[in-house]
């Protein structure tokens, strides 16, 4: 296939491989961008390497050395593999290497979009009615019960952490929620109508009380957007009963995290899911899940939530064709049945074998979009 002669835009990417089945999936979704890439023939992605996570923290004694905080600064954009090891603690007694304090928090990547997808091909545990599942969870990622990382207090009878709200943070996350759903093409799978769902618990607690008072005035400035608060205890339930009814959720830190979970299993299971960290001037993309490391080095991990995290990173780089020409592959690639994932979530050939049905599928795609490609 023949490069289209025209000037081609360079984006620079910080990618962290990570711990566990990190270094395997991120192996896969490199050789697939590269392929994207000479498909589209449009744009170069410029990577730098750097080991961040529980290993660099054995090595260095930082979990994100300060070359690889340089390089997010610098390129702005990161690809990250899952990072944390059960084993690497602190002196209090959390995991080492963890980057959601220092990426999320210090680069103030507030918004955290998780999209709950169902792939055909892919089998839910609600049967059917999985196949209905596309909403996208906008989960609050700086303060919330997450703000108190690191930060937590603990005697020998009692500990504590603190719940944060701040207006700011729950204005600036209401209004991310409600232009997303404006954005987006399709309304909730259940009605088509675009939806913003507000979960909280502020039946009980005075902080959600005071995020549904500012949610409901954001409300007001998008007249076109539908919107609702539910409890987190129902929202939980709804999300396995009645999916089709949400299109985009917007939350507290610790709910989202839980409930992107609950949501990730009802498609099929975590590791078909991508999600962006975004804030004002950087943003990272990673799979939700974790770092796995009993399964790590024996070809059986799912690469498929990390390729789906580069399809969002293309798009947010301005890169749309290639992000769901991207989509479109792994879509495909898991609906011809021949990449099949079992219980516990793993894929026997793993990421290697799911990176070549990727690339198999994106040419197929890729053949009746080509000239549209980047353009
Ligand atoms: C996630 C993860 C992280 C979080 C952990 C590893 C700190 O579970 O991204 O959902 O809790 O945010
Ligand atoms: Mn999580």
């Amino acid at each position: 296939m023949e490069t289209p002669q025209c000037a081609s835009t360079v984006h620079p990417i910080l990618v962290i491989p990570g711990d566990g089945i990190g270094p395997e999936i991120m192996d896969a979704t490199l050789r697939v961008l590269r392929f994207l890439e000479g498909l589209c023939g449009r744009f170069k992605l410029s990577f730098e390497i750097h080991e961040a996570g529980a290993s660099s923290y054995l090595r260095t004694g930082k979990a994100m050395p300060d070359e690889a905080a340089d390089a997010f600064e610098r390129c702005k954009v990161a690809l990250k593999g899952p990072v944390g090891l059960p084993c690497v603690r602190t002196r209090e007694r959390t995991e080492a290497g963890l980057l959601g304090g220092i990426l999320r928090v210090g680069f103030d990547l507030y918004a955290n979009v998780r999209p709950i997808r169902h792939i055909p091909g892919v089998p839910s545990p609600l049967g059917e009615k999985g196949d209905l599942i596309d909403y996208v969870i906008v989960r609050e990622n700086t303060e919330g019960l997450y703000l108190s990382r690191g930060k937590g207090l603990r005697t020998e009878q009692a500990a504590v952490d603190n719940l944060l709200l701040t207006r700011r943070g729950c204005e600036r996350i209401s209004r991310f929620a409600f232009q997303l759903a404006s954005k987006k093409r399709e309304g909730a799978p259940e009605d088509g109508n675009r939806r913003v769902t507000l979960v909280e618990k502020s039946n009980v607690l005075v902080s959600f009380a005071f995020f549904k008072d500012i949610f409901l005035q954001v409300a007001g400035e998008f007249p076109n957007v539908a919107h609702e608060c539910m409890y987190v205890d129902a929202a939980a339930s709804a999300l396995v009963t009645n999916p089709e009814h949400f299109q985009v959720i917007v939350t507290e830190n610790m709910f989202g995290d839980i409930l992107s979970d609950l949501g990730g299993a009802t498609v099929g299971g975590l590791g078909f899911c991508p999600s962006a960290n975004i804030g004002e001037g950087h943003a990272y993309f990673e799979p939700i899940h974790g770092s796995a490391p009993h399964i790590a080095g024996k070809d059986l991990a799912n690469p498929t939530g990390l390729i789906l995290s580069a399809s969002m990173m293309l798009d947010y780089l301005g890169e749309r064709e290639a992000a769901k020409l991207l989509e479109k592959g792994v879509s495909k690639a898991w609906s011809k049945g021949k990449i099949k994932v079992e219980k516990g979530g793993i894929v026997p050939g793993g990421a290697r074998l799911v990176a070549e049905a990727v690339m198999e599928a994106l040419e197929e795609v890729a053949k009746g979009e080509l000239t549209t490609c980047g353009s």
